[in-house]
């Protein structure tokens, strides 16, 4: 019985390590309820191992260990709707409830870094029949002045301005099939700022108007503010002041840099994101119709995964994951792009597409990334690009090709102010 808790126990703090390390992607996809549905999955499992093996809840340190990765686990995914939640319903006062985002990810690295001491303050809630009152407890203990109403008042401002742009587009362009696609993408006066005392990237009175279906290349020297403003124009970061503006018609994802593997199968892993726009688990991947995976399968080949990527992609009874497969550096880029490019968003936003590639690797995504824009999504039926919306693509690179490939680029630094 032992044996059975601890080995549910270690397959629960597994997942809890991949949805940590992973936690840019399960955010930038909007998965977490199927990651929460899928680690509460493992949870019930281990309540179950050690319901039935009565007398180990006298076993403190067992159940320690369980008891913290559940409230690590909490803390994430938990905390992490709850600063949703605020976000949505503008709540952000101190005494509201709800969580603020810079709280929440501080003590979430905290969690990461100090699980061990934190043990002993666990064993408080040892007595607790139920974890979650406890979890709801800390993380309304943990909460503090947030940044929601500044992220409500952005999506408020989408959606007001884009009924208001529509109307005029409407009137302006009566013969335009879908009026909603001459609605531009908009920076105004956008300043940006980290408030840290020490200058940090700062963008002031930033302008331009971008028509949907253009790729935009965001390039700078090194601390120029890249990485930032890209956040910007993914939604990951409001701006601090002025705005920006996307058509709330239109669905804006956001991919690091830095590449992030699921602990699941290659197939689980490049549907991911598909899953989760679907309210799938990232398991499920075998309930999509054969038309959706056809459509994933044909994008890899487009990224040109190796004859074995292909074959393991294709492959939907396969359990091999993804690190046991020996892929490289560039071979994982791909998955990671392939994820995103099988969602199909309107707006989309990728970090540094080419670091660390090589240039063979580079002129691939190059062209793929032109196919996705000029044919409003991959890998999709020509009969049907007139009915669809334009794709719009944003990236930062210091790859000068790239930089070169986009129809406007937006070059940062002391030029740009
Ligand atoms: N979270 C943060 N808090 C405070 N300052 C930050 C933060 N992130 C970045 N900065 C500062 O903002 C500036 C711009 O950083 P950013 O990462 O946007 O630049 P970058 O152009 O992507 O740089 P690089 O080419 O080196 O990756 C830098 O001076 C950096 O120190
Ligand atoms: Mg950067």
């Amino acid at each position: 019985m032992q044996e059975e808790i601890s080995f549910r126990n270690e397959a629960l703090a597994n997942k809890v390590n991949a949805v940590i390390d992973n936690y840019r992607m399960v955010a930038d996809y909007n998965s977490r309820a199927a990651v929460v549905d899928d680690v509460i999955a493992d949870i019930k499992r281990v309540n179950k191992a050690i319901a039935t093996g009565a007398g180990v809840m006298q076993n403190n340190s067992a159940f320690v260990g369980w008891v913290n990765h559940f409230l690590l686990f909490g803390w994430l995914v938990i905390g992490a709707m709850d600063v949703g939640l605020g976000i949505v319903q503008g709540k952000n006062t101190p005494d509201s409830g709800y969580l603020a985002l810079g709280t929440f990810l501080a003590v979430l690295s905290l969690f990461k870094s100090n699980g061990s001491e934190f043990a002993s303050m666990f064993e408080v809630y040892l007595t607790i029949a139920t974890t979650y009152p406890a979890l709801w407890r800390m993380v309304n203990f943990m909460n503090l002045v947030s940044d929601s109403k500044k992220r409500q008042k952005v999506t408020d401002f989408r959606v007001h301005k884009t009924m208001a742009l529509l109307e005029e587009a409407k009137i302006e362009r009566p013969d335009a099939m879908f009026p909603m696609d001459t609605v531009p993408l908009m920076f105004e006066k956008l300043c940006f700022s980290y408030d840290n005392g020490n200058g940090g990237a700062q963008f002031e009175a930033f302008d331009a108007t971008i028509a949907q279906g253009k790729t935009v290349s965001i390039t700078g020297e090194s601390g120029s503010g890249k990485a930032t403003f890209t956040k910007i124009v993914g939604l990951v970061l409001p701006p601090g002041s002025g705005d920006f503006f996307v058509p709330s018609h239109l669905r804006v994802l956001h991919v690091s840099a830095e590449v992030c593997m699921w602990p699941g199968t290659l197939a689980e892993n490049i549907f991911f994101g598909l899953c989760a726009f679907k309210g799938l688990m990232t398991d499920q991947y075998k309930s999509l119709s054969p038309e959706e995976l056809e459509r994933g399968w044909r994008i890899c080949k487009l990224l040109q995964f190796t004859e074995d990527m292909q074959h393991e992609a294709e492959d939907l009874e396969s359990t091999t994951e993804v690190d046991q497969l020996p892929l490289s550096l560039s071979q994982k880029k791909m998955i990671h792009l392939a994820r995103a490019l099988i969602v199909n968003p309107e707006v989309l936003v990728i970090h540094h597409p080419t670091l660390f590639l090589p240039k063979d690797m580079v002129k691939v995504i190059a062209r793929v990334l032109k196919a996705f824009v000029n044919q409003k999504g991959l890998a999709m039926d020509p009969a049907t690009r007139h009915l669809r919306r334009p794709r719009t693509l944003f990236y930062c690179t210091v790859n000068e090709y790239m930089a070169r490939c986009a129809d406007i680029r937006i070059c940062l630094g002391p030029q740009a102010m």
